[in-house]
């Protein structure tokens, strides 16, 4: 059956800067046989949508929108130590997450409450508190847009970086990520490599905490420092954490010596090597943080997110985001690259 298209539809809701761009068609792929006689015309939509938080919709009107909403997930199989779950692409993240937690497999807990659904998630392979995908990815399931075939990626075929995978790169556009496999434990192991992590934990007077406690944890920093995009519109960090190494990062670390830092690699006499700079201090010391520009601006409390307050522009937000990557670049010889997909 052919797809069903409906005609000039807004696209505010489905993404979470709020902005105001329309399709002149629209569809969505609730089942397999949706996805099926999709595939059947051999091409790609303009814009494939998840849940549009991690989009910025520079256009006001896209020919052809597909929104992905396929859902169900299989037990693959199972040990004693843990399970293999395959996802279908449309499930919500943190659906997943609850419900595994639920299940007592864990490996998620770190991931807690990142919107967005489970087959975007390797294409930036999705990070937080100490944790990335990558920890527990097995395989991701697509299909070519231009010969309709799927094919099995492992993870090593993901190339899998911070923010970044194959399918930002040379796979970009060309795939429809259909499933994505993931390996949980059983052991509930929790991972308190992240520092803000520790301290909420702490604050809290658990000493020694379960994943469950973790989720719990995490989806309380990240409600006390995000903003809520219902409330007002984000894609989250606008830009990566730049990283930088070698001598470059000796001689950086060297002029800003008062700079935040992470150290991610070692020399072998024990100097930084690889280093990553958060971006949200960095753009706050240019003096962006809280700044507003009509209707659009700089987060009050993480200068590292955008924000719409309605009403705006695509456009606004991107000249605003090239500014702060201008006065960043002057003062630190830093360059921002961004993170958030412009379509
Ligand atoms: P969309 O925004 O819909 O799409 C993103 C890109 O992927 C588009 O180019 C789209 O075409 C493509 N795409 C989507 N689905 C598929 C598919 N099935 N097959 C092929 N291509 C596809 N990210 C983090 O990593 N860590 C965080 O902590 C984090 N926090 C956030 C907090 C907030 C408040 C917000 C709004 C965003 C945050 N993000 C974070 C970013 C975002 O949640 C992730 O990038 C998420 O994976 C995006 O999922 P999505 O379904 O919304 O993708
Ligand atoms: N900081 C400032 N000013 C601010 C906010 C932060 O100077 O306004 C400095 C502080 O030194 C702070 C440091 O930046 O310690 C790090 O801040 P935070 O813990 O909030 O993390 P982040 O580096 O800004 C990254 C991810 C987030 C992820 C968090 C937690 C990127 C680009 N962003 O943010 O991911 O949730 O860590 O792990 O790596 C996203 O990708 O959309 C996202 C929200």
């Amino acid at each position: 059956m052919a797809p069903l298209w409906k005609e000039n539809f807004s696209l505010k809701q489905l993404n979470t800067f709020g902005f105001d761009a329309r399709a002149r068609r629209f569809t969505e792929l609730q089942k397999r046989e949706d996805l099926d006689a999709f595939f059947e015309r051999g091409r790609a939509p303009e814009l494939l949508l998840g849940a549009g938080s991690n989009v910025l919709l520079l256009r006001e009107e896209y020919e052809e929108v597909a929104l992905n909403s396929l859902k169900g997930s299989r037990l693959l199989d199972e040990n004693e130590d843990s399970v293999r779950l395959a996802v279908a692409s449309g499930e919500i993240w943190h659906e997943l997450v609850l419900q595994t937690l639920q299940q007592s497999w864990y490996g998620l807990e770190n991931l807690s409450l990142i919107p967005g659904t489970v087959g975007a998630a390797p294409i930036q392979n999705i990070g937080a508190y100490g944790v990335e995908l990558e920890s527990v990815l097995e395989e991701v399931l697509a299909r070519e847009w231009s010969t309709g075939e799927l094919r099995r990626f492992s993870r090593e075929d993901c190339q899998l970086g911070y923010r970044d995978s194959f399918f930002k790169r040379a796979g970009k556009g060309r795939f429809f990520i259909e499933e994505v496999v993931l390996r949980l434990s059983k052991r509930p192991d929790v991972n308190l490599s992240y520092g803000a992590l520790r301290q909420m934990l702490e604050r809290q007077g658990i000493s020694e905490p379960s994943p469950q406690d973790v989720s719990r944890a995490v989806i309380e920093i990240r409600q006390s420092k995000l903003p809520a995009p219902e409330q007002i519109g984000n894609a989250g960090s606008f830009f990566k954490n730049p990283v930088l190494s070698g001598l470059a990062a000796q001689h950086w670390l060297e002029l800003f010596s008062e700079a935040p830092h992470y150290v991610l690699e070692f020399d072998e006499e024990g100097r930084p090597l690889t280093i990553k700079i958060p971006a949200a201090w960095l753009i706050e010391q240019c003096g962006w943080k809280g700044r507003r520009r009509g209707a659009v601006g700089v987060h009050q409390r993480q200068a590292l997110v955008l924000v719409h307050y309605g009403g705006g522009k695509a456009r606004e937000l991107l000249a605003l985001s090239e500014e702060i990557q201008e006065s960043v670049y002057e003062r630190f010889g830093l360059e921002l690259e961004r993170e958030v997909n412009v379509v």
